[in-house]
């Protein structure tokens, strides 16, 4: 029943680096994790444990000091505890599975309904508990803090200081990953939180199920990002194509709709409204009901998680299955992300509210665009995933052909070693000088092409072919994108690493990671320690054609 210190796992087998494994790490050195190799599990099989996982789950307000054991022994009189873990979160919680549902109802009998003193209470029994000890007087020498596990992310000055212990680019990049990757208390609560929706959206519609999709699921996802979460009814249009056989025909009497949008939208408001009124700790609920993808976005208190709750869009599982490979197949390629995920909110090209700017999953795509260029290539080509499919693997959807190969051990790792080291410079430097006026990423082909049409950054949504995933983009926020990239290239390129380890000056990763502006120990250094007008004209003159190749890059 322990509940261990911080797992570093995202889902089942995920990959660890621990610091005596950080070595200077290209593939060969990278992680040596015996699971990323041996684990075999599909995105589906992975999902369909946690969701079930989540059904025995309960959630229980404490006391900030209890006695753990005394907790668990109550609990354990109704059946197995498989896993718990304690986080605070407005007071300490307690995250309980249960090894059986069954074990959830026989609390919930027992559990008694707060008497309406002050407030009236609506009688909806939730699986959100408070526990308080009767007579808090007899509290014994027994009752100790318990160790709570973090579902926040260092801040971004402690992570620089911690890059400080690394001893190559590469090893800087595994701190950053294992600091910022969601942890598996924290993947059991975002299930958890589907779940506990998806008890509301059962009142209306038995059969429907809560999944999380996007970066909670598809291994990009950093501690403290929001949950997206879908309504699924796939589970009943399977079983209506099961009952087509024999001689008669039944079929429901169903309300029927100009548009599937406007279902969307029915059921969304309806379950909006249901959250908003009964839903114990459902706060600031916006019904976002004309948005091209119909949303509800709420505030989860109990589990602390900003949640954007729509109806089953396939397309959109796809590409969470799509990444989720893509990130299982190769150590290297979470590292690189989260890397630049993080570079990319620290000079602002990305940021939490929706703009004109570069969302992470239009960065990410970047990133296996960039991947599937390198030679030989680190992941392959949507259409070679595509080659592996089998029938079971078939998934056609709105028309258009979403298939792909599920299992991974059909995927032959990749020859590529460079290091990470290589990979994030080269990254700087493939963008900072890609042709964006012209070109556009293809990931089903892994190909450069031609633009179909005008906008400033063209990422070919690679199961809906005539989308722009980066769409939003606009030309100030691309040309600041280039300008960063190159920028940091060329910090990677001209910094003088053992001095500044020596001097104890944030290098590699971690000088990329302050904002330009501000780091004028790198600008400094480079006009002071190197001296001479000639190496001081000489970045001028760099600065100057980056700057007119930066406008001939991106189309000005
Ligand atoms: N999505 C998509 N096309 C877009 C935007 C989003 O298909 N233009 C899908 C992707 O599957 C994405 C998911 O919707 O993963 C959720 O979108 P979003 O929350 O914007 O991205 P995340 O990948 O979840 O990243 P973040 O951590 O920033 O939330
Ligand atoms: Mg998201």
């Amino acid at each position: 029943l322990r509940a261990g210190g911080r797992a570093l796992r995202l889902l089942p087998g995920r990959l660890r680096a621990p610091a005596a494994r950080l070595g200077s790490g290209g593939a060969a050195e990278a992680p040596e994790d015996a699971e990323v190799n041996t684990r075999k599990k599909t995105f589906t099989e992975v999902q369909t444990e946690r969701l079930e996982q989540a059904e025995r789950t309960v959630l229980i307000k404490c006391q900030s000091r209890l006695n753990e054991k005394k907790l668990l022994q109550y609990l354990s009189s109704h059946g197995k505890i498989n896993s718990h873990f304690f986080f605070e979160n407005r007071g300490i919680h307690a995250l309980i599975e249960f090894s059986e549902k069954s074990s959830v109802a026989s609390l919930q009998d027992v559990v008694r309904i707060p008497k309406a003193v002050e407030h009236h209470v609506i009688p909806f029994k939730s699986r959100l508990f408070t526990f308080t000890l009767k007579n808090p007087v007899a509290k014994t020498a027994e009752e100790t803090p318990v160790h709570l596990s973090p579902q926040a992310h260092i801040p971004v000055n402690e992570l620089i200081q911690k890059l400080h212990q690394a001893d190559s680019i590469s090893s800087q990049m595994y701190i950053l990953l294992n600091e910022y990757q969601l942890t598996e208390e924290n993947i059991k609560l975002r299930f958890l939180a589907c779940s506990l929706v998806q008890d509301f959206a059962r009142a209306y519609f038995p059969d429907s199920t809560v999944k999380p999709f996007g970066s909670s699921v598809n291994t990009f996802g950093k501690l403290g990002c929001d949950v997206d979460m879908f309504l699924d009814f796939h589970d009943t249009q399977e079983h209506a194509a099961k009952m087509k056989k024999g001689p008669f025909e039944m079929e429901y009497q169903m309300k029927r709709l100009a548009s599937e949008r406007l279902a969307t939208q029915k059921i969304l408001s309806v379950i909006g409204d249901c959250l908003d009124n009964f839903g114990p700790g459902c706060v600031s609920i916006q019904k976002i009901l004309n948005a091209r993808c119909p949303l509800v976005k709420f505030a989860h208190q109990p589990t602390g998680f900003q949640c954007d709750l729509s109806v089953s869009n396939s397309i959109a599982i796809r590409s969470s299955e799509l990444l989720y490979i893509y990130g299982t197949l190769d150590p290297r390629v979470r590292a690189l992300v989260f890397s630049l995920r993080c570079w990319a909110r620290v000079h602002g090209l990305t940021n939490s509210i929706p703009g004109t700017w570069i969302t992470n999953f239009s960065l990410t795509m970047m990133v296996m665009f960039f991947l599937q260029k390198r030679s030989p290539p680190i992941i392959p080509t949507l259409d070679q995933l595509k080659e592996l499919a089998d029938e079971k693997d078939k998934h056609i959807i709105g028309g258009y052909d979403c298939s792909f190969v599920s299992d991974l051990s059909k995927i032959n790792p990749t020859k590529n070693t460079e290091t990470l080291d290589e990979l994030l410079c080269d990254f700087f430097e493939y963008f900072g000088n890609f042709d964006f006026r012209k070109n556009s990423l293809n990931l089903r082909r892994g190909k450069e092409v031609n633009k179909p049409e005008s906008s400033p950054l063209y990422i070919w949504n690679p199961f809906e072919q005539d989308l722009n995933i980066s769409k939003n983009v606009n030309q100030p926020q691309l040309e600041k994108f280039v300008a960063m990239a190159r920028e940091s290239a060329w910090i990677l390129q001209k910094e003088d690493r053992t001095q500044r380890m020596i001097n104890k000056e944030p290098w590699g990763l971690a000088a990329l990671l302050i904002p330009f502006g501000k780091s004028n120990t790198n600008k400094m250094r480079r006009t002071k320690g190197m001296g001479s007008e000639t190496i001081r004209s000489l970045l001028d003159s760099l600065k100057l054609s980056n700057a007119s190749n930066l406008q001939k890059a991106v189309g000005k």
